[in-house]
């Protein structure tokens, strides 16, 4: 690009880190514009330009859409697409031409604080959501920035964790979901994760963003860090991370100008990054400055349809649902009154329209049974008990409060808080016709799913959830969500539950390809709801199953009275004795439309790619495979077998848990599996480094103690969080938890006080001294 060869290497550095939080560099004499970022994924967080940046909700007003959890039940990556073409309008409209999302990581465990960002356990489902997604977005000219790359589960220690997997694992379920989304999104951008992945930083990753990203998948964008993802910046241009993020500081620019001086750093990769940023900000140039206005009303409704479509009927006992209008109806909870809609953290929206359901059913009385936070209270359980005996139906909408679930922690369990339990319980026991809306980003343990009559899943629903609820309660809309999670028992269940998160900083990946419905349908443990499952009012019949060579078909039928549509899914199972193989994988879906007494005829083209373990690279075993259709993984109608002639490969040669798996698997098992030992890293006072947090320091280094408590202290008035509010939690992990370096990065100016701490810390008070002396300001001359 001649624009970059023209400019100094200082600029090109210059140009690979940003201005400020959301702004690449201008640089006039090569022609070269800003790019300005801003957060998605589920609407449009624009911050004014004004904004105290600790206050991560003072965006600007935008559509708030149903979040990828609840999203991602819709299972129609064409409605996906629609959306991500409205986010982009938005995004427009304001001059955004980089919008960061849509996030494909995979569920690991329920309890990852982010979940509700995510799509799906299954790396097909995300992969096809996101790239339809990215689709929309890209259709604007808008940027799309594919994230977090990669292996991003947790969000305990996020900063500095290291996922440790077998590249077996790596490949076929936490990269999969990715590489759908970039060969056939086509995303402007990718964004490396925080986390190191088997002990090297995603943003120093040859590995992941040239090998894999580019020279595998044909990825042609720009690679930018998540905001203070950036490690070293000098194998960072060596691994093609192109942009650290957010700007302001000059991270590192020094020495990755050193090295190419010394010949250390091959100028040509700081060019090839430069030239990348710069090609992004010449392609949004004209929508950033365009400006153009969107239909808010028609972002509305779109909003409004993506959750009706998305909502997950899982249960409907004795046909509870649809509810008629004359019945005397109450609600009850204090989601009834405020329902909850969506997540907390950098995808917090301002919505543009909330409509709460006093607004849409103003003649419905509500009840709170408990307080806000989920905690109990004796005399509105008594109320909205008493109001309940006389009702004719009782819906109680019930979920995970704010406080529990945001980016920056993990959930510590699976439950509801108790009083919904014993709301729920209490209500059940007098009204035989109770129903509970589900308001959560992950699924919850549900103690009372047995003693209620319907169960109507509605995530974090977005600005037009209540409104999408009332429609599906009262039969306006017929239910069609799917789920995109399995939804255990109890966390137990969940083979990941004895060592996830919490407990050690870094994040073993020990179950290897068994997450989701792979592990639960492999160990024979029984599910509350599989994953896929979702009813209707309708019903639908399946028949008629065919293969030839690679074009399976089959008929689907609505049998039942009702227009509704249904999600046919298609799993793969490995011929017998294959050892380390799940039971069934997705490969394929398609959302069906069908009026009643309606028969559609469903065709799929299967690849090689539905039949590979990865090995060394793509392989597919030689053998019968199993070809099941169905409306869900646990209600598959249709069998069939197609003969595979690929390689010979031995899925018993793994380690027993694998080939078996029953119970928790050991350390052991899973060193044999990666190969290699896989050690615990602590941290202790002598050898602490850039890498360390305060929260790792403080308990030998009282520097980073005294730290630690002011910033506890200072943080709710800097960000004007509440203590104990999401965002104050957020904000908190994202201090005390982050490493130096990444402080470095937010802290821009005083980044020599952080070499003072650290050399403090590690008990050499001498060179802290020395090191704030240092400060070019503090020099003469
Ligand atoms: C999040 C990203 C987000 C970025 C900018 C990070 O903390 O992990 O998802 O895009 O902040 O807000």
């Amino acid at each position: 690009m001649d624009q970059i060869k023209s400019m100094s290497l200082e600029d090109q550095i210059a140009l690979c880190s940003g201005a400020d939080n959301w702004h690449t560099k201008a640089i006039p004499n090569a022609g070269i514009p800003i790019l300005c970022m801003s957060d998605g994924p589920h609407g449009l967080r624009k911050m004014p330009d004004s904004a105290n940046e600790m206050n991560i909700n003072g965006s600007l007003p935008a559509t708030c859409f149903p979040t990828a959890v609840l999203s991602a039940c819709s299972w129609d990556p064409n409605l996906l697409e629609e959306v991500g073409r409205a986010i982009g309008e938005e995004a427009a409209s304001h001059g955004v031409g980089l919008l960061l999302g849509p996030g494909a990581n995979i569920k690991r465990n329920p309890l990852c604080g982010r979940n509700f960002e995510y799509f799906s356990e299954d790396p097909m489902l995300t992969g096809k959501l996101a790239a339809a997604m990215i689709r929309g977005v890209e259709s604007t000219g808008v940027g799309a920035c594919l994230k977090h790359f990669a292996c991003n589960s947790q969000e305990y220690k996020r900063f500095n964790s290291d996922s440790v997997l077998d590249e077996r694992t790596l490949r076929e379920i936490y990269l999969s979901g990715f590489e759908t989304a970039v060969k056939e999104g086509k995303p402007s951008a990718v964004m490396c994760a925080y986390n190191k992945v088997n002990g090297e930083h995603c943003s120093d990753s040859k590995k992941l963003l040239t090998d894999i990203l580019r020279e595998e998948w044909g990825f042609d964008g720009m690679v930018v860090t998540d905001w203070g993802a950036m490690n070293d910046r000098i194998r960072a241009f060596e691994a093609g991370c192109d942009l650290n993020m957010p700007g302001g500081s000059s991270y590192q620019e020094r020495e990755a100008a050193a090295a190419v001086r010394n010949g250390t750093l091959d100028p040509a990769c700081v060019t090839s990054s430069a030239a990348r940023v710069a090609r992004l900000a010449l392609r949004a140039q004209a929508v950033q400055k365009e400006r153009k206005a969107f239909d808010a009303a028609a972002h509305h409704a779109l909003a409004k349809r993506l959750a009706a479509e998305s909502a997950v009927l899982m249960k409907n006992k004795d046909r509870i649902l649809p509810l008629s209008e004359d019945l005397d109806l109450l609600f009850v909870g204090p989601m009834a009154s405020q329902l909850r809609y969506q997540g907390g953290g950098s995808s917090h929206i301002n919505p543009l329209r909330l409509r709460q359901l006093s607004e849409i059913c103003p003649d419905i009385p509500v009840l709170p049974g408990c307080l806000p936070d989920g905690s109990g209270d004796k005399k509105l359980l008594q109320a909205a008990e008493k109001a309940a005996k006389k009702a004719g139906a009782v819906v109680v909408f019930a979920g995970l409060p704010d406080s529990i679930e945001s980016e920056g922690f993990d959930r510590d369990n699976m439950e509801l808080p108790s009083a919904y339990n014993e709301l729920i319980e209490r209500i059940a026991a007098v009204n035989p016709r109770t129903v509970v809306v589900l308001c959560c980003g992950s699924p919850v343990e549900l103690p009372w799913a047995e003693q209620v009559k319907g169960i109507l899943y509605l995530g974090l629903s977005g600005e037009a959830g209540a409104e999408a609820a009332v429609d599906l309660l009262f039969g306006k809309e017929n239910p069609c969500g799917k789920l995109a999670e399995s939804w255990p028992l109890r966390y137990r269940d969940c083979v990941s539950s004895d060592y996830f998160a919490g407990q050690h900083k870094d994040a073993h990946y020990r179950e290897g390809v068994y997450v989701g419905y792979r592990w639960y349908q492999k160990a024979g443990i029984p599910l509350r709801y599989a994953f896929g499952h979702g009813l209707s009012y309708t019903s639908f019949a399946y028949s008629d199953l065919e293969i030839h060579g690679d074009t399976v078909s089959c008929r689907v039928k609505n049998s039942g009275k009702r227009d509704g549509a249904e999600t046919v899914q298609l799993y793969i199972s490995p011929p017998e004795g294959s050892g380390y193989r799940p039971i069934l994988e997705l490969k394929r879906f398609e959302k069906v439309f069908l009026k009643h007494g309606e028969t559609k005829t469903v065709r799929f083209k299967l690849d090689d790619r539905c039949f590979a373990v990865w090995q060394d690279g793509w392989l597919v075993p030689t053998g019968d495979y199993g070809v099941h259709i169905g409306g869900a993984s646990d209600q598959l109608f249709l069998h069939g077998c197609v003969h595979h002639d690929g390689v010979s490969w031995d899925g018993t040669a793994y380690p027993d848990w694998y080939c078996n798996p029953s119970g928790s698997p050991s350390h052991i098992a899973f060193e044999h599996l990666l190969g290699r030992p896989a050690a615990e890293r602590r941290a202790r006072k002598g050898i602490y480094t850039m890498e360390n947090t305060l929260d790792e320091m403080r308990e030998d280094s009282l520097p980073a103690r005294l730290i630690s408590k002011a910033l506890e202290k200072g943080l709710s008035k800097l960000s004007g969080a509440e203590p104990g509010s999401p965002e104050y939690r957020m904000t908190l992990s994202s201090t005390l938890d982050a490493p130096l370096r990444t402080l470095k990065i937010f802290m821009a100016k005083d980044s020599a006080a952080l070499d003072a701490l650290l050399e403090l810390s590690n008990g050499h008070a001498i060179r802290a001294l020395r090191k704030l002396l240092d400060q070019p300001q503090n020099k003469k001359g």
